[in-house]
Parts: C-alpha cells; structure tokens; sequence
C-alpha cells in the first residue's frame, strides 16, 4: 500500500531527488531537498543504499550452507523470503537450490516451476526413494537457481512417512547424495540450498531439520509474533540433541515492516532483545510488490528489480553471505 502511495504523490519529486543524486552538484540539491520533505530523504537514503550494494563484495562459502526456513506459524513470510533470498543470492552469482517441502507448493509457484499432480517432486524422494537429481529442475527466469518442486501428494507424506525407514533422515540422505552426484558429474557445487517449511512442525519439517546446518526463522512484525517461538526453539533443540548436533538457528530475518505503527517496532525492538546475534540488520518493509511477485510467478527480484521490496532481499541476502 505503502509504495503505491509514495510512486502516485511523488514521481516529481523522486525524479528531482534522483537526478540530483546522479549530477557532481547534485548532493548539495539533494541535501536542501531532503531537508525539506521526508519524501526525497527516503530516496536518497535507498539511492545510499544500492550504491553500498554495488560495492559490496561477496564471497563464496566455503561449504555449501543448508538453511531450512522455518516458523510453525502460517503467513509469516517463509514461502516469501525462500525464494526472494534465494533469488537475491542466485543474482549474486551463488549457485542455489530450493526444496519445497510445503504440500501448498507456493515456493514451486513463485519460481515458476511445474508442479501439478504427476510431475516428479519431493513426495518421490521422501516417499519413493527418487534420487533427487531426477526431481530437481532449473527455475526458467532465474540462472543458476534450482528447485526442487512439491506437489498435492505431500500432503499424504506425513503419514505415509511414519511406517518409513530412517523417517526423519530421508531428505538429509538424499541431499548428500546429490552433493556427490553433483561432484561426479562436474557440476558447481551449490552455495546455498534453502528449505521451505509448512507450517507445522510435523516429519515434514523434521526432515528439513535434519538436512540442514542452519535454520532462518522468519517473524511477521505483528502482535503474537513471539507466540509458538519457544516451541519452534524446544523443537530445534530436540533434533540438535538427537538428530543433528551441528544445527543452529542462524538468522532471524523481521518481515512485514510496516514503518507507519508503533507496535511494527516495539515488536523488532523485541526480537532483537531477545535475539542480539541472530537478526539481520536488514529489515523486509512490507510491500505490494512483493505480495504481487507471486501471482505472476515471479520472485519481487525479477518482478520489479527498482522497488523496496527487492532492494530489501538484495541486502538482507548480502548480510546472509557476510555473516557466514
Ligand atoms: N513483505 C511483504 N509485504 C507484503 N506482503 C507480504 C510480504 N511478505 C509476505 N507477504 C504476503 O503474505 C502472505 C504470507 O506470506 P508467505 O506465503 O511467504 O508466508 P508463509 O510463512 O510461507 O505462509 P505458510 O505458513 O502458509 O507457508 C502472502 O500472501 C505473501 O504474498
Ligand atoms: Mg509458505
């Protein structure tokens, strides 16, 4: 809502603020503009902002990071930040996979991948023991970005997984196995793989535990949104005692910033007491252009580049690298 209001009121005055920032005298404008309208200090201050971006050098990890996204809560914007931050990354040159262990399928959809009943998803390799090299496919707008697609049959998988051998292992054994194929047949190793989570904290969810070293939790800037976050941390410290030793939750990442409420900040000002060391300085606004990605198929990266809302991913996954 936010970002159609400010492109209707000031397209003047972002024109004014932009060409100032580009001209050699054109800081002294900008100054004199910003001090006059909050408007043209926003932009300046997103002009600040790409440029640091540009200038920024990032550098490989030197492993592949596995960071499941998860949040028990629904609607807090995992679906959302998978493939936005996978997206930024994959931008950056990183090679990137996405698993979608969601049975609604929305990460197949906002990568623009087939995922109708009978294509060939993660239900196969948790279930039937598919390799998931004969699953993954390339997302069609994005180089270097993978995906392993969901479907409906998910949504069975739960129970069906219950009577299953090595039932919370299955997605961690078939990753591995993928990292060797990939290095048998000389493919890049992959940087970074993101796992996106349903909302619950089923076998679903604990197969992405167990195949990842990292966990990014998203939080929704609302009230509540520290409701469920111990249960998620008693969660992830049962499978660390378990399962897997290594993982930890890495990063916390606020969504849906809305800079206009109170209660947008008292709740951040919250997360970051409560978690100093895991929350990226980088905030997702939110955005109309980011709830209207999906609906084209796209990420916001690749929807609209200019906006706010991808400005953001680009930082926030840059922070991503810089904190490994
Ligand atoms: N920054 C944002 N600004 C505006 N809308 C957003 C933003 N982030 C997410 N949304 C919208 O909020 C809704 C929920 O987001 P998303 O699907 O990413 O959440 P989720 O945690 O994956 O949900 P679920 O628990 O159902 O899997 C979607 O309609 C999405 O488009
Ligand atoms: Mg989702």
């Amino acid at each position: 809502m936010q970002e159609k209001r400010v492109s209707r009121e000031t397209s003047g005055a972002a024109k004014a603020a932009n060409a100032a920032a580009s001209t050699a005298e054109g800081s002294s404008i900008l100054e004199s503009l910003t001090a006059s309208s909050p408007l043209a200090a926003e932009l300046a201050d997103e002009n600040r902002r790409r440029k640091k971006l540009t200038t920024t050098e990032l550098t490989r990890p030197g492993h592949t990071r596995a960071i499941t996204v998860s949040n028990q809560k629904g609607g807090v914007g995992k679906t959302t930040s998978t493939v936005n931050l996978s997206a930024a990354l994959a931008d950056q040159g990183f090679n990137v996979l996405v698993i979608d262990i969601d049975p609604q399928g929305n990460a197949s959809t906002a990568l623009g991948v087939e995922h109708s009943a009978d294509t060939d998803s993660v239900y196969d390799v948790l279930i039937e023991d598919f390799a998931l090299a004969d699953v993954v496919t390339d997302c069609p707008d994005i180089p270097r970005l993978q995906v392993v697609p969901a479907t409906i049959h998910l949504a069975g998988a739960e129970i069906e997984l219950v009577s299953l051998v090595a039932r919370e292992q299955r997605l961690a054994r078939a990753l591995a196995e993928y990292h060797r194929y990939r290095e048998e047949n000389g493919l890049q190793r992959l940087d970074f793989v993101f796992i996106d989570c349903p909302p619950s904290l089923g076998l679903l969810t604990v197969n992405a535990f167990v195949a990842a070293q990292e966990v990014l939790i998203p939080i929704q800037c609302e009230y509540y949104a520290l409701e469920g976050l111990s249960q998620l941390l008693n969660n992830i410290g049962m499978i660390q005692k378990h399962l897997n030793p290594p993982l930890k939750v890495s990063t916390i990442l606020l969504t849906m910033y809305d800079g206009r409420t109170n209660l947008a900040s008292q709740v951040a000002g919250e997360v970051r007491e409560h978690f100093p060391d895991s929350v990226l300085k980088s905030v997702i606004p939110r955005s109309v252009r980011i709830s209207e990605a999906p609906s084209y198929q796209q990420t916001v990266i690749t929807y609209d580049r200019s906006s706010t809302g991808a400005l953001a991913y680009l930082e926030a996954a840059a922070e991503l690298v810089q904190r490994s």
